[in-house]
């Protein structure tokens, strides 16, 4: 039978995507499909995001951005939206013990000016805690849209007094959330859906993108290897040839 058995493909460590975005989406169906409350599906969530967390770092990924609340997640049920901002400040919290040990920095990308003094007071206090350690960034994206990151962008260049001829991609780049990470190689979405729902609009336009129909609480390191040796067989073009 060894015979038949596919050779194991391996992950090529000079040619890991340095930073991937993840869209954790399936939740909800992952829940109600075991006829569960869709919170216990984004508990689930949180856990998977831990250990996809540890193994990112462990491989040498530099950076991963996930999509945790975006701009239009304020139309859910107001008791979804308290549960995920719940599991949020629990997950913040629980950060600096987990994180004992780690060399991870977490920071929180988006607009955060309508949550709660609390919840940007444990996001302030995470930032300073980790803003110098040098392992994988995790980028948390809460309130976030990719239309919502550019406007801010335009905004703060048109404040900072830039002349119109002085604006080039470079320089938009550096008002982005992701401007300290290196660009975006590769972009996974589970659960079925083929779409970017506005997450890091800007950032895609030369990113691999991987889907999936796991869900993302059963998204494990199976799935994960499998995004990174799909993206190791393409050829990036950048336009090119
Ligand atoms: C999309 O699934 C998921 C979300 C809107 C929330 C993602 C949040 C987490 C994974 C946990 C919280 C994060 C942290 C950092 C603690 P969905 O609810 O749209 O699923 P569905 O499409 O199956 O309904």
């Amino acid at each position: 039978m060894g015979f038949f058995k596919r050779k194991e493909e391996h992950i090529d460590p000079d040619n890991l995507p340095k930073h991937i975005g993840i869209i954790m989406d399936g939740n909800g169906r992952w829940a109600s499909r075991r006829g569960l409350p869709r919170n216990v599906g984004h508990r689930s969530g949180a856990q998977t995001l831990k250990k996809i967390t540890t193994l990112c770092s462990e491989m040498g990924v530099r950076a991963l951005t996930v999509y945790a609340f975006s701009t239009e997640n304020w139309k859910r049920p107001k008791a979804e939206v308290d549960h995920l901002m719940l599991l949020l400040k629990e997950y913040l919290s629980k950060a600096e013990e987990e994180l004992a040990g780690k060399d991870n920095r977490i920071r929180v990308i988006g607009d955060i000016t309508p949550f709660s003094e609390e919840l940007k007071q444990l996001i302030a206090h995470i930032h300073k805690l980790t803003e110098h350690q040098t392992g994988l960034t995790l980028n948390i994206a809460l309130n976030y849209g990719g239309r919502n990151e550019i406007v801010a962008a335009v905004r703060h260049i048109v404040q900072s007094g830039v002349k119109a001829d002085e604006v080039d991609e470079a320089l938009v780049e550096q008002y982005l959330y992701t401007a300290e990470n290196p660009p975006v190689d590769l972009i996974i979405r589970p659960s079925g859906e083929m779409r970017l729902s506005n997450f890091l609009l800007w950032q895609s336009a030369y990113a691999e993108l991987w889907f999936s129909n796991v869900l993302w609480p059963d998204f494990n390191e199976k799935h994960l290897r499998q995004a990174i040796l799909e993206y190791q067989k393409r050829h990036r073009r950048y336009g090119g040839i």
